[in-house]
């Protein structure tokens, strides 16, 4: 292979010394990089500034003596001032994306030293970055470790970046990843591979990229806690100053939607009794998170398009725009491509807020992870109650069964997982979770469970979410996973009220036989033979549906 390094004259250590024959016994960095027994450049580049063109001519010579079988080509590069980092900078950055450097054909080399400390972390930034190639070369003129002059060769050392001497700075960049991936999970140690897989590349985004972020997935998957995780690293990064704002767009509506998102002047309406600056202006600086973001009317829509692109916005009833540069999460658990279809949200919207979406699963598909929450929730209880509580062994196995038991729905994911282990821990008695505490929690779920089943099966109006009873959550409805998000357009209300309960028992069965038996328990007493999953196959059909689609566990579904 051959060699070439990049290197600039310095105009006080490269005229070292005197003039004439006694000028070789001075240490010259870039005469002294040529004169090193033990390496060889077939290439010199020589950046130099017009103003030292002689010294240049005159180094160039002695390179050429030094080393005759080097190639040296002088190249002019001007700054108006050396010290002035902005600018040499610039002028080495665009020297570096001029150049075609060919890389795999030639080992590069770029030659640092003691003298104008601005070219000097120029150099080394433009070769940590990748813009200019290969590895560095440092001139001195001591030994490592004295203040004895080496002569005019003086010392040299070659320092690659990319080589595992640097390893143990790579290691600490990559503790400190991973220490941001635990921040963002909170700390817990998730098990859930694809989960993780997410997570790493939220944090990739998190602290690389300003542009917004879409968080997707069902009700109390972690969406709201994320994109606070997210503010908090990049707030512990120094990536933003300003505020969290955390806006659920659910609760917006008409004119107080608009008043409240981007402000309004006083008397813009009716009760409208003072200025107000509105969340996107609270978020200047900081980190706005629209939650809910589907539920966004079609004027604020527009208009928070323009505040993304824009940064500027028109308050209502103000003939002045407003200015805001914030970053922004929206959250949501509609299928926004259904409702753009549908003409219900606008595309262009979407596609300025999804360059980086996340679906976030729910508890059901991540279970492992349920072991690691429970103990995670658990300390937490102790940290906040200042007492020590734990499960009975027994109770701690029966918990967990249950919980990890397919047939357990956890459509409400961390939010009622949570609340779970809230209730658990507040009945337990003497800081003991015992059996019975378990069974009771397990019945009480249960009764809960078919409570927001019922009531998702009354609300019939939306057919991607629907209002549960608590605090205007809403719930996915898993019909629309499995029949696509229009699919209350498509069948008769009569034909999905039986089906939604249909499809239930299967999500809660492991075979289609024992979803037969729970389906059809009380005419085939009345039968002869029974074939319910025959029976079961035969009604689902009618839907384009097959027991596997619907199943608890989809793999082993027969
Ligand atoms: N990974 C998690 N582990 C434990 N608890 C979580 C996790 N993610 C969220 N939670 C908790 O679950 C509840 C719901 O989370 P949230 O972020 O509000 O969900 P979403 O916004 O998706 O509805 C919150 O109390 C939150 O603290
Ligand atoms: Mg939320």
């Amino acid at each position: 292979m051959k060699t070439s390094i990049i290197s600039l004259l310095g105009s006080t250590l490269d005229a070292h010394g005197p003039r004439g024959k006694d000028r070789w016994n001075a240490w010259r960095p870039n005469v002294a990089l040529a004169m090193q027994e033990d390496l060889h450049f077939d290439e010199f580049h020589l950046l130099y500034q017009s103003q030292f063109k002689g010294l240049a001519d005159s180094v160039v010579r002695d390179i050429r003596t030094a080393s005759p079988d080097t190639v040296v080509v002088p190249e002019l590069m001007e700054f108006d001032d050396p010290w002035d980092f902005g600018e040499v900078y610039g002028k080495l950055y665009d020297y570096a994306l001029a150049r075609r450097f060919d890389r795999e054909e030639r080992d590069w080399y770029v030659h640092i030293t003691t003298g104008s400390h601005v070219a000097q972390i120029c150099l080394f930034l433009l070769n940590e970055s990748h813009h200019l190639p290969g590895k560095l070369v440092q001139t001195s003129p001591s030994g490592k470790g004295s203040k004895r002059n080496c002569g005019p060769r003086g010392t040299y050392r070659v320092i690659d970046l990319e080589l595992s001497r640097y390893d143990a700075l790579a290691r600490r960049f990559a503790s400190e990843k991973r220490d941001d991936i635990t921040s963002l999970k909170g700390g817990i140690e998730t098990r859930n591979a694809a989960f993780n897989a997410l997570i790493e590349t939220v944090e990739r985004v998190a602290v690389r990229s300003r542009d917004p972020i879409l968080l997707t997935g069902p009700t109390g998957a972690g969406k709201s806690q994320l994109a606070r995780r997210v503010y908090e690293l990049r707030k512990a990064k120094g990536l933003l100053q300003g505020a969290f704002v955390d806006v659920n767009c659910a609760t917006l509506r008409g004119d107080q939607a608009t008043s409240a998102l981007f402000g309004h002047r006083k008397g813009a309406y009716t009760g409208a009794a003072a200025d107000r600056p509105g969340l996107l202006k609270a978020a200047d600086g900081g980190l706005l998170f629209l939650d809910e973001i589907g539920e966004l009317g079609a004027d604020e829509q527009a208009m928070l398009l323009r505040a993304i692109e824009e940064k500027r916005f028109l308050p209502l009833g103000s003939d002045k725009e407003a200015e805001s540069d914030f970053q922004l999460i929206c959250g949501t658990n509609r299928d926004l491509r259904a409702d753009v279809a549908a003409g219900r949200f606008r595309e262009d919207l979407l596609s300025r807020i999804d360059l980086w979406s996340f679906r976030l699963p729910g508890l059901a598909e991540r279970r492992e992870d349920i072991e690691p929450n429970l103990d995670y929730e658990l300390e937490q209880w102790n940290a906040r109650t200042g007492k020590r509580l734990s499960f009975n062994k027994e109770a701690r196995r029966r918990f967990l069964a249950w919980a990890l038991d397919p047939a357990t729905p956890w459509r409400g994911n961390f939010r009622e997982f949570n609340a779970c282990v809230t209730r658990l821990a507040t009945l337990a008695d003497g800081g003991r979770i015992a059996v019975a505490d378990v069974e009771a929690e397990i019945a009480r779920s249960h009764v809960a469970s078919s409570k927001s089943h019922v009531e998702s099966r009354t609300c019939n109006s939306r057919p991607a979410t629907c209002d549960a009873a608590e605090g205007g959550q809403r719930l996915s409805d898993p019909l629309a996973d499995v029949l696509g998000a229009d699919f209350a357009e498509r069948f008769d209300r009569f034909d999905l009220a039986q089906l939604r309960d249909v499809a239930e028992v299967c999500r809660a069965s492991r075979t289609a036989a024992e979803a037969g038996k729970r389906l059809f328990a009380v005419s085939r007493l009345a039968k002869k033979t029974a074939n319910d999953s025959d029976r079961l196959a035969k009604y689902l059909a009618k839907f384009g549906l097959s027991f596997r689609t619907l199943a608890a566990d989809r793999e082993s579904a027969n």
